[in-house]
């Protein structure tokens, strides 16, 4: 009997409890962590295995989840369906728990911007979804005080509550869906936004022969800015092919604003040119300027 047979569905229109069968689609480095937030909860947490890499298969079997062979069986396994996932995914990965039938309550805890999170709740019907909007802040979260989940919708708090006493703070801003993801992209737009602009002055200055005499110049008057610089490239290294697609998000959500967009459609390409630092070492800040000089060729 495969693991995931041995749980009862909990039937449809129950307010979710602890016990509750919850599905994490997908365990990467933070979905693994909220995964494993829930089952401190108390719920018990599935992944789909099907489709998905060895280094998701290890994540799952680290952070102790059941395995259903796919998302099919996770659908009809588990009553909360969660979805952590690259952003420009969210909205197919929705469409097919749609497809498959899925009754019970949906939580998007993606980086996506407000419209693209009610377009998401829209592929579901509201009679057998409750549509949850989430956005996490901090790393993925293994440590207490690093990492938040934030949820809006008016069943915000039932989601919230499967995550007490773990690691992954929650906190509800709103029966709004969409809140959650506005928060979600404003914060990023300033953090990830200045790190793409932080790595292409870099790169002018490389361009221009004036990196040095910029970087004494900031330490005079810039403090941490050198140190800013120098750090960034193996952080965002391996992750920059997922950033493209949250900063076109959160370009989306200023043009919608009636802000311009440019700031984080330039932000996406800067990120697009590094996606190939997505395999291999992570690289130091001369790779990372090579490959933005290299890719504007
Ligand atoms: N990591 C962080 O520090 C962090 C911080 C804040 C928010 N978040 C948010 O969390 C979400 C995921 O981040 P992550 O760090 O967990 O990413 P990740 O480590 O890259 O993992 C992504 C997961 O999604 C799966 N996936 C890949 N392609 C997919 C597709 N086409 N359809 C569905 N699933 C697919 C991957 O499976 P395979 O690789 O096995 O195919 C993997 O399990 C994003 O929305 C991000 O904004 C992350």
């Amino acid at each position: 009997m495969a693991s995931w047979e041995r749980f009862n569905t909990i039937p449809a229109g129950r307010v979710i409890s602890a016990s509750v069968a919850l599905g994490v689609l997908h365990p990467g480095a933070m979905g693994a962590s909220v995964a494993a937030a829930a089952a401190t909860g108390g719920a018990r947490v599935f992944w789909s295995a099907a489709g998905r890499s060895a280094a998701t298969r290890e994540r799952a079997e680290r952070a102790g989840l059941l395995e259903c062979p796919d998302v099919q069986a996770l659908c009809e396994r588990c009553r909360v369906v969660l979805s952590v996932c690259p952003p420009e995914e969210a909205l197919g990965l929705a469409r097919t728990v749609s497809d498959l039938g899925f009754a019970g309550t949906y939580v998007d805890a993606n980086a996506v911007s407000p419209a693209t999170a009610r377009k998401i709740a829209a592929v579901f019907d509201p009679v057998a979804v409750s549509f949850v909007d989430g956005g996490l802040i901090g790393p993925p979260a293994w440590k207490a005080g690093s990492t938040r989940l934030h949820l809006s919708g008016p069943r915000a708090a039932e989601v919230a509550a499967l995550f007490a006493g773990s690691p992954l703070e929650t906190k509800c801003v709103g029966d709004e869906i969409g809140a959650a993801s506005a928060l979600k992209m404003v914060f990023a737009a300033q953090t990830k936004g200045t790190t793409a602009l932080l790595a292409a002055i870099v790169t002018v200055a490389e361009a221009n022969g004036v990196r040095s005499a910029l970087f004494e110049e900031w330490e005079q008057t810039q403090p941490g800015l050198v140190a800013r610089s120098q750090g960034m490239a193996p952080m965002i290294g391996a992750k920059a092919w997922r950033f493209e697609g949250e900063m076109r998000e959160i370009a989306a959500t200023f043009e919608a604003a009636g802000l311009p967009a440019g700031f984080h459609t330039a932000a996406a390409e800067v990120y697009g040119r590094l996606a190939g630092f997505k395999e291999g070492p992570p690289p130091d800040l001369a790779a990372l300027i090579q490959r933005l000089r290299e890719s504007s060729d």
